[in-house]
């Protein structure tokens, strides 16, 4: 009993003295754990008579009990206190700006071709799409680019490994191709754009092998050149946001169009400065002519019945252009420099409104 004593008391101030969990839990192992000197003493009761054994029994457990809670009581406390010290010493300014959270921005293509779409979806065209991967037929024969057409050489085309001449499979060299998909499937009347990927075999700082284009079509039994002028007009005005945009039409030359017109806008280049929509200079930016009626039967499409007008650019030069990139290869550099500098913001509304 004596020694049961001293043991409760020598625990207990170890206890009260334990500065840290740390320390408690040490003091519960070498009392409580499977050697600890309680767990000890209670082996023994096995060799005890019955009488003797009951009387130690009871007090053992009292004592392992009564440690347990008492560990238990000044763990809880420390708990408690070491929080508190920590909420003393610690604090929280809560006038401190935000951390930055890091930010992706929209590719200048991407944000191009939001606008285009934006700006012709205003004026009735819904956007049509076709496989990169293409066959000859849709990307030359059927656009009156039969296969010894001098307009073939121009296009550098990648002709991919395999397929016999006839059936032979291309990356498109343009996103003409998709006129022919919908004419074939679609009733006129016709009012698509496609904006989408391109390939050709050409590298410097204004070619790409792969670049996009915008390509349009519009069907109807009356659609007539003053439709194409005023779409086009109106879409040049619309993108440059300049509003009296001077926009001239030069008689041009596409096999899938007749009559053809390539389209200039008005600029500047003086003084090494170059602007657009002043000055009496011009500067190419698309291809466009009144579909060839030779297309529209190709597609089984009756061509004394109706007639349509197309036209293609590049995204690349629009953004170009209208952003002052210089070069176009830096558009597929993936450097996050150049894309925090040209990129635009998730929220940023597209500047197309301005000409709508
Ligand atoms: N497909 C032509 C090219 O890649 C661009 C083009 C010109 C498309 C005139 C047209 C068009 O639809 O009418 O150079």
């Amino acid at each position: 009993m004596k020694e049961l004593e001293t043991l409760r008391s020598e625990l207990m101030s170890a206890v009260e003295k334990a500065g840290s969990l740390d320390d408690l839990e040490k003091i519960r192992v070498s009392a409580l754990g499977k050697k600890g000197r309680i767990t000890e003493l209670m082996k023994g009761l096995g060799g005890m008579d019955p009488d003797s054994r009951k009387q130690a029994g009871q007090s053992l457990n009292a004592l392992k009990a009564e440690i347990a809670d008492a560990i238990e009581a000044k763990k809880r406390a420390s708990a408690d206190s070491e929080l508190e010290a920590r909420l003393a010493r610690e604090s929280v300014d809560v006038t401190l700006p935000v951390r930055p959270e890091s930010e992706g921005y929209i590719h200048p293509i991407s944000q191009t071709i939001d606008e285009v779409v934006a700006i012709l979806g205003e004026m009735g065209l819904g956007v049509a799409e076709g496989p990169d991967i293409e066959d000859d037929w849709h990307n030359f024969t059927a656009l009156n680019i039969p296969p010894d057409h001098p307009a073939r050489q121009e296009h550098d085309t990648f002709y991919l490994p395999g397929a016999g001449d006839d059936d032979r499979l291309v990356l498109r060299t343009h996103t003409s191709p998709v006129q022919i998909r919908t004419m074939m499937t679609a009733e006129p009347p016709i009012r698509i754009i496609v904006p989408g990927r391109t390939y050709r075999c050409d590298y410097d700082a204004t070619h790409s092998p792969m670049f996009h284009q915008v390509e349009g079509l519009v069907v109807d039994e009356t659609t007539h050149m003053g439709h194409l002028k005023g779409c086009i007009i109106d879409f040049c005005r619309a993108f440059f946001d300049v509003d009296d945009l001077p926009v001239r039409f030069r008689p041009s030359y596409f096999p899938f169009t007749e009559p053809s017109a390539e389209v200039d806008i008005g600029c500047t280049r003086e003084g090494g400065e170059f602007r657009i929509g002043h000055g009496d200079d011009w500067l190419e930016i698309l291809g466009s002519g009144m579909v060839n009626a030779k297309v529209l039967e190709n597609c089984n499409i009756d061509s004394t019945k109706y007639q349509g007008f197309a036209f293609g650019m590049g995204i690349e030069r629009l953004a170009m252009l209208k952003y002052g990139i210089p070069d176009l290869r830096t558009f597929y550099e993936s450097d996050l420099r150049w894309l925090r500098h040209y990129g635009f913001g998730a929220l940023q509304v597209p500047s197309m409104v301005g000409g709508l």
